[in-house]
């Protein structure tokens, strides 16, 4: 209470633009007395301190007198008396009194006094606050009701992210139970919150004219408060109907075109106007008839891959209408005509058919270059050279592992095309500063070659790096690297959940990533130093690999412009050493960067642009949200019981109980804002309604959900970072889970519905013990979702 008052207060004399009170010397010109030339009095006077109540005492009754020593130099005396339970008792001044008496003090109260004694010259600066308690009495009864303020009960026409106020009960409240719910179940808060918190805005985004139940329950030691009022309140209504967006044309195919393959995608332009819910596509063999495709897709998307090829040699009529709440109108019908039946088998041997070209570089699997292979030999020089660059030079070793702390997008969707273009400049400056134009990165590929690669061990080798905390023996964890693992990862459809979400990490990103990061350990583990090994590069080269390799079993890209039209804007620096932009669209191909792995096939398989992305969209009314308070030590198992209701457990029974391979819809789990243990490095488990958890629960355990590990910001704890280098909310890992699959394995297993949802976290050191520091876990969502 003491803190958040204190920094309300603070706040609001700067927002009204009032200067601080201390400021105002001038107001009390009488009492400035003339002190000479002594130079002890040509300055403010020093604080002074509280003599009665002996700061501490806690047993102060109804009335005290408070008295403070005499600052010499000190005309007057400001004084501020905060109550815990009552906020601010008195702040004046006193003048040259010395004393101030206090009356009708409350039990169970914590009071602060600042006192600043002052003269001509100014206020003395940065005075110690003194506290005492008075008499404690022991709760034998719950607390009173807390009264909310705002919104009022039956207000209508409240804003979509409220806040909700109160006053602090009386009696000795602990904390406070919240709850917002609303009839349909939509909402379901229940949270847990500390003594001096006095209200809450996290709701979230409601609907319009949504009815709301809020009802904040007092608790101490006794129980809680009985018979509170709830208040409710309605959000207000929808803003009128937008007008009918504008229309849309087709890219591919384009509008006439001929020969076109029959089992072509249809992709348009995005429509300019804002709000679109979704598209209506309908293709004819006729004009206006819709006898092939009559359908429509959601508003994020602009292509469609019909479920079976047009017939040949057909002109096909296709009408794309946005909609909002409105169709746009008067939209114009396009049309293409499809290619004729292949009628011969194509030519193989009379030499003029031309294959598409093959990239020039092949980034070869690290294991399989001997230690004098060219491409080490001039990996090698490279960071020789590099490091014996000027440092200013944009090609020096550490300029380049700079663009890393300065620029890397983690945890959010650019993390993929981020790391490509980085790689690939840097690949641009080993073959500018050492003459081999030849030259491809390698990779390391950590699930068929788990040890760090020899060719970064030995005490001469300008690519070892002493940091690190693993040896050339010890191997990496198969559950986050090994074979099993990895496929897993390769067979999701989703982008965001395969690599990285718009705002969090998926799975490539936060286990294989993340825990090759931390295992390796030193520069590795950290953001800001990790690009200064040069094993970073051939661990991203992995990433990347795995990625391209994604796309060529037919997984496509997200196609949101937000990610595809994203420019990376000075953040590299071309052979020349110029900043350079690039941007999403340019690296979503390694071929048209004209390399590919020499897991890729030699030139671009059509499969990739021609299948059509995938993503889920929530269902209405099926996310449960919990957010935690506090810390829990990394040792311990930490369950989160997320409270869903019947409907949810209905719903998300039905879809355990479908066939899977055919089933639109997935459960979900969010984890936002969790932030690491400073300085231990720990590998996290997650898992669901787990009966007994333990460290040495094994991740192939049924009810196992995902892994992930933290890729923290900050330089490594010896090199002046840990705890202080930190930044706060950069720390801060925000995840995405699929648990469609554990849930399932779980159903199946038990024969019986799936009655409740825990989840369950447990930390796992990467090696040694499992330490006593802590960490916060955060915002725990669960939401059922449907591909759309
Ligand atoms: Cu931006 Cu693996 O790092």
């Amino acid at each position: 209470m003491r803190l958040h008052y204190t920094n309300f207060s603070f706040f609001n004399s700067f927002k009204n633009g009032v200067a601080f009170p201390f400021l105002v010397v001038l107001a009390f010109p009488l009492l400035v007395q003339q002190q000479g030339c002594d130079p002890e009095y040509d300055k403010p006077p020093k604080c002074t301190s509280l003599t009665s109540p002996a700061p501490g005492t806690s047993d102060i009754g109804e009335t005290v007198t408070l008295k403070w020593a005499v600052a010499p130099g000190a005309s007057a005396y400001k004084l501020k008396v905060t109550s815990q339970l009552n906020g601010e008792l008195y702040s004046g001044d006193t003048g040259a009194k010395t004393e101030y008496t206090l009356n009708n003090l409350v039990k169970n109260d914590r009071i602060s006094v600042v006192i600043t004694p002052h003269n001509k010259h100014g206020d003395a600066s940065s005075c110690s606050e003194f506290s005492f308690t008075t008499v404690k009495e022991m709760m034998s009864s719950p607390p009173g009701c807390a009264e909310i303020t705002s919104p009022a009960n039956g207000a209508t026409g409240v804003e979509l992210m409220p806040k909700i106020n109160w006053k602090p009960a009386s009696g000795n409240p602990s904390g406070y139970i919240f709850k917002a719910t609303s009839p349909n179940g939509a909402l379901n808060l229940n949270y847990q919150l500390g003594a001096n918190v006095t209200s809450y805005e996290e709701i979230g985004m409601l609907a319009y004219e949504q009815e709301v139940t809020v009802s904040v329950t007092p608790i101490n030691d006794a129980g809680q408060a009985t018979g509170c009022q709830s208040i409710t309140f309605t959000t207000k209504k929808a803003p009128p109907k937008p007008e009918p967006p504008s229309c849309v044309s087709l890219l591919n195919p384009a509008n006439n075109a001929s020969d076109v393959a029959v089992n072509t995608s249809l992709r348009w332009n995005r429509s300019t106007s804002g709000g679109i819910q979704g598209y209506i596509i309908k293709v004819g063999t006729a004009p206006g008839e819709a006898d092939l495709v009559d359908t429509s897709v959601s508003g994020s998307k602009t292509s469609y891959k019909p479920g079976k090829e047009f017939p040949h040699e057909t002109k096909i009529y296709v009408q794309i209408t946005p909609f909002n709440n409105l169709e746009a109108e008067n939209c114009i019908e396009e049309s293409f005509t499809t290619e004729k039946e292949p009628q011969t088998p194509p030519d193989d041997g009379g030499g003029n058919t031309v294959d598409p070209e093959e990239p020039r570089y092949v980034r070869k699997n690290i294991a399989e270059l001997n230690f004098n292979d060219p491409v080490l030999v001039t990996y090698r020089r490279a960071v020789e050279l590099m490091k014996a660059l000027p440092a200013d030079h944009p090609h020096n070793w550490d300029q380049q592992a700079k663009i890393h702390h300065d620029h890397c997008p983690h945890g959010a969707w650019f993390f993929l095309p981020w790391h490509r273009a980085y790689l690939y400049y840097f690949e641009e400056t080993i073959r500018q500063v050492t003459g081999d134009d030849d030259f491809a990165l390698p990779y390391w590929d950590w699930t068929k070659n788990p040890q760090i690669p020899a060719a970064f061990w030995g005490d001469n080798n300008p690519m070892f790096n002493p940091t690190r905390t693993k040896t050339a023996t010890d191997t990496p964890g198969d559950s986050y690297v090994g074979e099993e693992e990895i496929d897993d990862i390769l067979t999701i459809e989703d982008f965001g959940l395969f690599a990285s979400s718009e705002s969090r990490s998926g799975a490539l990103e936060r286990t294989p990533h993340n825990y090759i990061h931390g295992w390796v350990g030193g520069n590795m583990g950290y953001v800001n130093s990790a690009a200064k090994d040069a094993l970073f590069w051939c661990h991203h080269a992995n990433v990347d690999r795995l990625w391209a390799m994604w796309n060529e079993y037919g997984n496509a890209n997200t196609d949101d412009n937000k990610w595809t039209d994203h420019i990376f804007d000075d953040n590299f620096y071309d052979r020349s050493g110029n900043h350079i932009d690039i941007s999403v669209a340019d690296v979503a191909s390694t071929y048209s960067l004209d390399y590919r792995y020499d897991t890729q096939s030699a030139t671009e398989p059509q499969t990739a642009w021609q299948s059509l992305p995938v993503s889920y969209e929530a269902i209405e009314g099926l996310t449960f949200v919990k957010g935690l308070f506090g810390k829990t030590k990394i040792s311990e198992p930490f369950t989160v019981n997320m409270e869903p209701s019947a409907d949810f457990l209905n719903r998300l029974n039905d879809l355990l109980d479908a066939p899977p391979g055919d089933v639109p819809e997935a459960a979900f789990l969010f984890i936002d804002s969790i932030a690491p243990p400073m300085k231990e490095d720990v590998f996290i488990n997650v898992f669901v309604n787990h009966p007994d958890i333990k460290v040495s629960t094994p991740v192939r355990d049924r009810n196992h959900v995902e892994s992930f590990g933290f890729f923290r910001m900050g330089a490594m704890p010896s090199q002046g970072g840990g705890h202080e280098g930190g930044h706060d909310h950069g720390d801060m890992g925000s995840f995405i889970f699929d648990m469609t699959p554990t849930l399932r394995a779980i159903r199946e297993a038990t024969n019986a519905p799936i009655d409740k949802i825990q989840i369950q976290l447990i930390a796992v050191p990467f090696s040694g013990n499992a330490a006593e520091a802590m960490f916060s876990p955060g915002k725990f969502m669960i939401q059922l979702a449907k591909k759309s």
